[in-house]
């Protein structure tokens, strides 16, 4: 019989898993990111069976795990009713797919000092508020760091209770013992267990913390989010790696300096995963953003030229946002393109398509493109908004301020139709916006235009850069 390989190589990045060492990952393409780690059968095929033994262990049975060991057709299957948790935070209860699921495995990432642990923290205090048990496991503040971040936040009753501990072994015990109905694992880079012999946040430890936490969750029906450190480089392991284990998968994104932030969900067995969350971190903690599209919208200056309203389509909800173009002549022999927030190659086609199609001499021209806000959106609804913002500055004519716009645009300069244009319309006319362009074949897909505001359908850029000015 062959030996049993005991240690294999993994990608710090995506968790790729290979016998011997690569230099670059054919998982993700990244360089020089795997390591030598300890294999454990539980993380590859055999993760289930390993995982009904634990359950057996932990005495607990329930959940997915556990019980008789037949196939069953679905017919035969009871639907268990799906029971949802309310979070109190309504923000992100619809990034959840409408609350929480029992013993469900979610991961909450983020680079550091984004505001995890102020989020969790304040889930915790709702929950605990509406009569649950919950338990939130630090392993990197001391219980008086949290108690003054507890402060900043407000009140705080019911059933919560905090420990400050990385090894997860005891954590077990307690969860066993204790049985709470949420926990917070903050975070699972500074989670170790003694058996994986490897250093906290190493690729091996991670992984084996991670699948601990799983049996768990699903063996004793505990809900628990696991906080995960983006991070950019170095020995600690990323939380992509873990995406493929949980049930659902958050990033919390946002630029440091601008107060506030999305939480996207990235993953989710529970819903869909398109949707979006908007949190605003004040000094009390964060607030959720119900009406994104105001908030974005608030700097925009009026009257002036490059400056454009666009609607992008975040899940179920539209937001509009604000495109900005600034268009000059170019001191270099070669011209200087820049776009902030949404994809370069796509602004530069949209550049070509304007100069080929519309007649615009923007080949001697720098051209720079940023959604203001530092909000990053790839729809292809925006195209029409940047070729009208891009024209606009590039004749210095502004955009009447009341206009928003949305369309693709493709390689021949016509306008092509877009997703959900009667939303899109609805959200325009909710914000006081008069005038709509919009591609003309969504026109019929709109039965009744809301009063107030008026449609107008384009067919190709060169009608919707007439309409400027
Ligand atoms: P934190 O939740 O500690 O980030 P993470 O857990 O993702 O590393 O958030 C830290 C930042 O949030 C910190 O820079 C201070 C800021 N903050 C506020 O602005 N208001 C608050 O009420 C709190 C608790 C934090
Ligand atoms: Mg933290």
């Amino acid at each position: 019989m062959a030996k049993a390989r005991t240690t294999a190589f993994f990608c710090k990045e995506c968790g790729y898993e290979t016998s011997k060492w690569l230099g670059q990952c054919p998982g993700c393409r990244q360089w020089n990111t795997l390591v030598e780690a300890p294999v454990r059968k539980a993380a590859t095929a055999a993760g289930r069976l390993a995982m009904t033994g634990a359950s057996v262990k932990v005495g607990a049975g329930a959940g997915v795990v556990g019980g008789e060991k037949r196939p069953k057709r679905l017919s035969e299957i009871e639907a268990s009713g799906e029971h949802r948790v309310t979070t109190g935070l309504e923000e992100l209860d619809r990034v959840l797919g409408g609350g929480l699921v029992g013993g469900s495995l979610i991961l909450v990432g983020g680079d550091p000092g984004i505001g995890k642990s102020t989020l969790l923290l304040q889930v915790c205090r709702n929950l605990a508020g509406n009569g649950h048990r919950v338990l939130y496991i630090s392993g990197e503040e001391s219980l008086s760091q949290i108690k003054l971040r507890a402060e900043r936040l407000g009140e705080f009753s019911g059933e919560l209770s905090f420990l400050c501990e990385t090894n997860l072994d005891l954590i077990s015990e307690v969860l066993v013992e204790e049985k709470p109905e949420a926990v917070v694992i903050d975070s699972i880079q500074t989670m170790y267990r003694e058996e994986a012999g490897s250093a906290p946040g190493s690729v091996g430890q991670v992984r084996e913390s991670t699948n601990t936490l799983l049996q768990l969750a699903k063996g004793c029906n505990i809900t628990i989010f696991i906080v995960g450190h983006v991070t950019k480089e170095g020995t600690v392991a990323g939380p992509r790696m873990l995406e493929h284990m949980v049930d659902t998968v958050l990033y919390f994104e946002g630029e440091k300096n601008a107060p506030y932030r999305i939480l996207r969900g990235v993953k989710n067995r529970f819903g869909s995963t398109n949707e979006i969350g908007v949190f605003e971190m004040r000094n009390d903690g964060l607030s959720e953003v119900k009406n994104p599209s105001e908030y974005m919208l608030s700097g925009k200056p009026e009257g002036a030229s490059g400056s454009v309203t666009a609607c992008s389509m975040e899940g179920t909800r539209p937001m509009l946002l604000e495109i900005q173009a600034l268009v000059c002549r170019t001191n270099f022999g070669m011209p200087r393109r820049t776009a902030a927030g949404t994809d370069y190659n796509r602004v530069n086609l949209l550049i070509a398509v304007l100069e080929k199609r519309a007649g615009l001499h923007l080949s001697d021209c720098d051209a720079y493109v940023n959604i203001a806000g530092g909000i990053r959106v790839n729809e292809p609804s925006l195209d029409l908004g940047i070729v009208m913002a891009l024209a606009s500055s590039h004749r210095d004519v502004p955009v009447d301020d009341k206009m928003m716009v949305f369309g693709e645009v493709g390689l021949s300069g016509e306008v092509r139709a877009v997703s959900m244009a009667e939303k899109r319309v609805q959200e325009a006319a909710k914000l006081g916006f008069t005038t709509c362009v919009l591609p003309r074949v969504c026109l019929s897909r709109i039965p009744k235009a809301p009063e107030n505001l008026k449609l107008i359908g384009v067919g190709n850029v060169r009608e919707a850069i007439d309409l400027i000015g």
